[in-house]
């Protein structure tokens, strides 16, 4: 790690990267949960000193309850974390309704999702107020912030007008959108003013950040210098917090990356290839086209789907020869456009499957729940494509742990343009247009055709994009940028722009 080892670090986001589970004797016990952040970020916790503070995950467990599972987990990583505990109301008001009722929509591009309660924006600003006092509490001179996502985009203005002023940096794991999507928000000068309080800003891709810039340009008149992966933002008097100079902020792209070792390992190791095993016998030697997505509308389900049922149309050549496995991950299930997205789906997947089963062969398996980490590894493996089809998405890392799993280089990613992880993968993947029903028909025929030369080329330029640009070199150069010795190398691709040629 190359980053300024001086102060510590401290890393807020809306949740902490574990998961809470309730014992048999009442008590509480806390795991990591799987994921990059968490192995990105311990070390340099663990070395530079400082605490990872979040939302537990639960509304069930009291402080009491929470504070030994959490010093049991810190312990056995070296670093400490922090709860921050949230009302029924505060979750309503702040994670269902703002965050998830506003902010995500928006910012995927989907306004027509979003419900601007006025409600939610009082309660967004509490409860960002509250994690700012959950900061100060162990905010020493020196230390450094990092703030990860839409959740928190007030934090360091809070701390500020809480007469605690920290340096902090804020990366948005979402897409940021155009501005006259952006323009839709009623807090549209608010949330921009406040997130320019942040040094750096950091975003997932190029396109991001040009957004990005474009709103604060409009509605700031800010002015920006340089080019490359880190640009300087002149914030003008009228937003500098004496009211008379003017101040800088970076704005960098900084493509967040996975664990490729660990996600790679894991797929070698001999039980996840026994279990991978398993899966291609369920499937009798079938081609399995995999899709694993959250539970949310910006994932493009209904389109996946629609395409599978395209391709069968008109490819009856992949009857019997194909299955897709689709997992569905449980999300946000108090919000209803997701319950009305599960019945959709569902509906959907009826009826292809009733449109096409026969003997011996049902097209979809799909399975609504959480998986394991041995299963999705062994998943990654079996899978001969992965279909990643989100009509936004800020980088999808299923479709880079489908490629670092796939250590015997066999296996085809069809990609939506459209989500972040395009811009990295566009020379190895099959990049489609979700909304294109045929496009995506005739890229998954595509892939059940390709030879085997062509996959294993593509998907080693796949697996060398990803191991090169994993998530520790993501935390470095985010964390260079803060340092004296100025911003890392980071190699960020420019956007996907489709050809006009055919
Ligand atoms: C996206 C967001 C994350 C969020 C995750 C799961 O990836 O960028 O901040 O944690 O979805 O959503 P949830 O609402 O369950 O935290």
């Amino acid at each position: 790690m190359e980053a300024d080892e001086k102060g510590r670090l401290i890393v807020v986001s809306n949740r902490l990267p574990l998961v809470l589970n309730a014992q048999e004797d009442g008590t509480w016990d806390a795991r990591a949960s799987s994921g990059g952040l968490i192995s990105a970020l311990v070390p340099v916790l663990r070395r530079r000193g400082g605490v990872w503070i979040g939302w537990p995950g639960t509304t069930d467990a009291t402080l009491e309850e929470v504070l030994p599972a959490l010093a049991a987990v810190g312990e056995a990583y070296g670093c400490s974390f922090r709860p921050v505990m949230l009302t029924q109301q505060e979750m309503e008001g702040f994670y269902f309704g703002f965050s998830n009722e506003v902010i995500w929509p928006l910012f995927h591009d989907l306004f027509t999702n979003c419900n601007f309660q006025p409600e939610y924006w009082q309660v967004y600003q509490d409860v960002n107020r509250k994690f700012a006092a959950a900061v100060a509490d162990v905010l020493r001179p020196g230390d450094f912030l990092w703030v990860h996502d839409y959740h928190l985009m007030d934090l360091a203005a809070e701390l500020r007008r809480m007469g605690r002023p920290v340096h902090a940096g804020f990366f948005l794991h979402t897409p940021f959108p155009p501005l006259e999507i952006f323009l839709r928000l009623p807090w549209r000068f608010e949330i921009l003013r406040d997130l320019l309080e942040f040094d750096p800003i950091g975003f997932q891709t190029l396109r991001d950040r040009r957004n990005f810039l474009q709103c604060v340009k409009v509605l700031f008149n800010v002015q920006v210098k340089g080019t490359g992966s880190v640009v300087r933002v002149q914030v003008p008097p009228s937003l500098s917090h004496d009211g008379a100079s003017a101040r800088q902020v970076c704005a960098g792209v900084f493509p967040i990356g996975i664990d490729f070792a660990a996600a790679a390992d894991m797929a070698a190791s001999p039980e996840v290839r026994a279990r991978a095993r398993e899966l291609k016998d369920d499937i009798r030697g079938r081609q399995m086209i995999l899709g694993i997505d959250r539970l949310d509308y910006t994932k493009g389900l209904p389109n996946k789907l629609q395409a599978f049922r395209a391709a069968l149309h008109r490819y009856p050549e992949l009857h019997h020869k194909v299955n897709l496995v689709q997992h569905v991950v449980p999300s946000r299930k108090e919000i209803p456009d997701y319950q009305q997205l599960r019945l959709e789906l569902e509906h959907l997947i009826g009826q292809i499957n009733g449109e096409f089963t026969e003997s011996g062969w049902v097209p979809i398996h799909y399975m609504f729940h959480n998986l394991g980490s041995v299963d999705l590894s062994a998943y990654y493996l079996a899978a001969d494509i992965a279909l990643v089809t989100s009509l936004k998405d800020g980088m999808n890392l299923v479709a880079k742990e489908y490629c670092a799993a796939q250590v015997d280089q066999g296996g085809v990613l069809i990609l939506s343009e459209f989500a972040g992880a395009a811009a990295q993968l566009q020379r190895g993947a099959l990049l489609v247009n979700p909304y294109d029903i045929d496009g995506v028909a005739s890229a998954i025929h595509r892939a059940f055709c390709m030879p085997e030369k062509e996959r294993s080329e593509r998907m080693r330029l796949l697996r060398r994009t990803v191991r090169s640009e994993d998530v520790y070199r993501w935390a470095d150069a985010f964390l260079g940028v803060t340092s004296e010795r100025g911003a890392a190398a980071v190699p960020y691709p420019e956007d996907y722009l489709p050809s006009a040629k055919p």
